[in-house]
C-alpha cells in the first residue's frame, strides 16, 4: 500500500495541532480506502480568458511555453482550445467565452472582487485528475461530502461530459475534476465539434516560429508548479483539502516573514517529476489584513486575495539547466522574451551557487496570470530559495498596488461619466 506520509516534512513554518493531527488522519485514510492509489497525475488544466482575447493569448502561451495548439472544441457559448506538449505533461484547456456578458460560477466569482471584477471572465479554474476508477473515486469523494456538479450543470456550462467535477473549493475557488483514462490512450475531450480555428492556428504558428529561432524551444520546459493565493486562515484547510482532492502529499511550508507570507507546497505521491504532475502550492498571509496596522508588515500576498479574490497567481515553467554565450538559459529566456516586447515584474533573481534563479512575468492581460521561470543548476534538488521568495512576493505586490489604484481610476471615472 502505499503511504503518502512517507517524505520528511520540510520547512519551518509551524502549523496548528489541529493541522498535523488531520494530516495524519486524513492521509492514512486516503491511502487505506485506495483513493491515493485510484487518483493519479494531474492530466489537464483548465482556464477561462475574456471574449476575443484566446487568440492572442494562445500565441502569447505559443511564445512563452513549451505548449502547441492542437484543436479548438466548438460549443454554443464557449470555444476551448486544445494546447498540447506530449501525454507526458498535462494539456492546456483555454476556454472562450463567445458570448459576452454570459454568467456562470466561474464568473461570479471575480465578480465580487474590485479588480477581478474587472476581467469577469478571466480566471484559471482547476485540474483535471487521471483516475482509475472514475465510478469508485467519485463515490468515495462523495461519501467524504466532496460537493460535485451533475450532469445537467456540466452540460450547461459547457465543460467536458466524459468528467466528474468538484464544485469551486470554499477556500482556493478552484475546482478539481476527475476523469478515466488508460494511461495508453490519448486524452480526448467529450465537447462540441472539432474545429481548427485559422486566427488562433495563424498566431500560434507565428509564435512558435519565433520561439524556435530564438532557439526557446530547447530551453523552456512543462510547467513545475502552480501556485494558488489564499486568504490567512484557509492556509491549513487550502492545503489539507486539496490532499483530500487528489493523491498528493505535504511536502512542508516555508515563513516568508518579511512579507507576511508562506509558501506552502503539495506534491504528487507518484509522480516525483514536476513536467508529469506539477506541484502544488498555496501561498497565504500570516496575519489577516485588518491587523497590518499592528503587524507593520506589507502585505502582498493578502492584498492580491482581497482584490482578485482566492484563485492561482502564477504559473511556474522550468528552464533547461545550462548556459549560453555566458548566460544562464533563463537569463538568455527573459532577454529573448522581453525583446518581443513582454515584460516582466522584476529582474533575473538568486544565483547559481544560491542553487536557482527565478523570475516572475507581468500578469496577462488575457488571462490575469503571471509566468514564473525558474532554473535549478546542477543537482539542487531544493524546491526555492526564501530569499527569492521574498522578492518575487515583494515585486508582485508592488503590481498589484498599481493595478489597484488603476482599477478604482478607471471605477471614478466611470462613475463621473
Ligand atoms: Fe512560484
Amino acid at each position: 500500500m502505499i503511504n503518502s506520509l512517507i517524505h520528511p516534512k520540510q520547512g519551518d513554518k509551524a502549523n496548528s495541532p489541529w493541522f498535523d493531527e488531520f494530516l495524519v488522519k486524513l492521509l492514512e485514510n486516503r491511502d487505506r480506502t485506495g483513493l491515493t492509489e485510484m487518483i493519479r497525475e494531474i492530466d489537464a488544466l483548465m482556464l477561462t480568458v475574456e471574449p476575443g482575447c484566446s487568440a492572442a493569448y494562445v500565441s502569447e502561451l505559443a511564445l512563452m511555453t513549451p505548449y502547441h495548439y492542437l484543436v479548438t472544441l466548438e460549443s454554443e457559448s464557449h470555444w476551448t482550445h486544445v494546447l498540447r506538449i506530449d501525454m507526458n505533461s498535462p494539456d492546456l484547456l483555454v476556454r472562450e467565452v463567445r458570448v459576452p456578458g454570459r454568467g456562470d460560477i466561474f464568473r461570479s466569482l471575480n465578480e465580487v472582487y474590485p479588480i477581478g471584477a474587472h476581467k469577469p471572465n478571466s480566471r484559471y479554474m482547476g485540474e483535471i485528475f487521471r483516475v482509475s476508477n472514475l465510478h469508485e473515486v467519485v463515490e468515495q469523494q462523495k461519501a467524504r461530502e466532496i460537493r460535485f456538479f451533475n450532469q445537467d450543470q456540466i452540460r450547461k456550462l459547457e465543460l467536458p461530459g466524459n468528467m466528474a467535477i468538484v464544485k469551486p473549493s470554499p477556500y482556493t475557488h478552484n475546482i478539481v475534476a476527475y476523469w478515466e483514462r488508460p494511461p495508453e490512450d490519448i486524452r480526448v475531450y467529450a465537447l462540441g465539434n472539432s474545429i481548427i480555428l485559422d486566427d488562433v492556428n495563424r498566431g500560434y504558428l507565428q509564435a512558435k516560429e519565433i520561439q524556435e529561432e530564438l532557439g526557446l524551444d530547447k530551453l523552456i520546459r512543462p510547467i513545475d508548479h502552480l501556485a494558488t493565493r489564499v486568504y490567512s486562515q484557509n492556509r491549513e484547510v487550502a492545503i489539507l483539502e486539496y490532499l483530500t482532492l487528489s493523491s498528493y502529499y505535504y511536502w512542508g511550508s516555508y515563513d516568508i516573514a518579511n512579507q507576511n507570507s508562506s509558501t506552502n507546497v503539495t506534491k504528487s505521491i507518484h509522480y516525483p517529476e514536476e513536467r508529469i504532475s506539477p506541484a502544488k502550492v498555496f501561498t497565504a498571509a500570516n496575519h489577516p489584513y485588518f491587523v497590518n496596522h499592528l503587524v507593520g508588515l506589507p502585505s502582498p500576498t493578502e492584498s492580491f486575495v482581497r482584490n482578485y479574490g482566492p484563485r492561482l497567481h502564477h504559473v511556474a515553467l522550468e528552464v533547461a539547466d545550462g548556459e549560453i554565450n555566458g548566460l544562464a538559459n533563463i537569463d538568455y529566456v527573459v532577454q529573448a522574451i522581453r525583446a518581443r516586447g513582454k515584460d516582466f515584474l522584476l529582474d533575473v533573481i538568486g544565483s547559481r551557487e544560491e542553487g536557482l534563479k527565478q523570475i516572475f512575468s507581468s500578469a496577462s492581460e488575457h488571462s490575469s496570470l503571471i509566468v514564473e521561470y525558474v532554473q535549478r543548476f546542477g543537482n539542487f534538488d531544493g524546491f526555492f530559495t526564501k530569499q527569492n521568495v521574498a522578492e518575487l512576493t515583494h515585486a508582485a505586490g508592488v503590481e498589484e498596488n498599481l493595478r489597484l489604484l488603476q482599477a478604482e481610476s478607471e471605477a471614478a471615472n466611470a462613475v463621473s461619466a
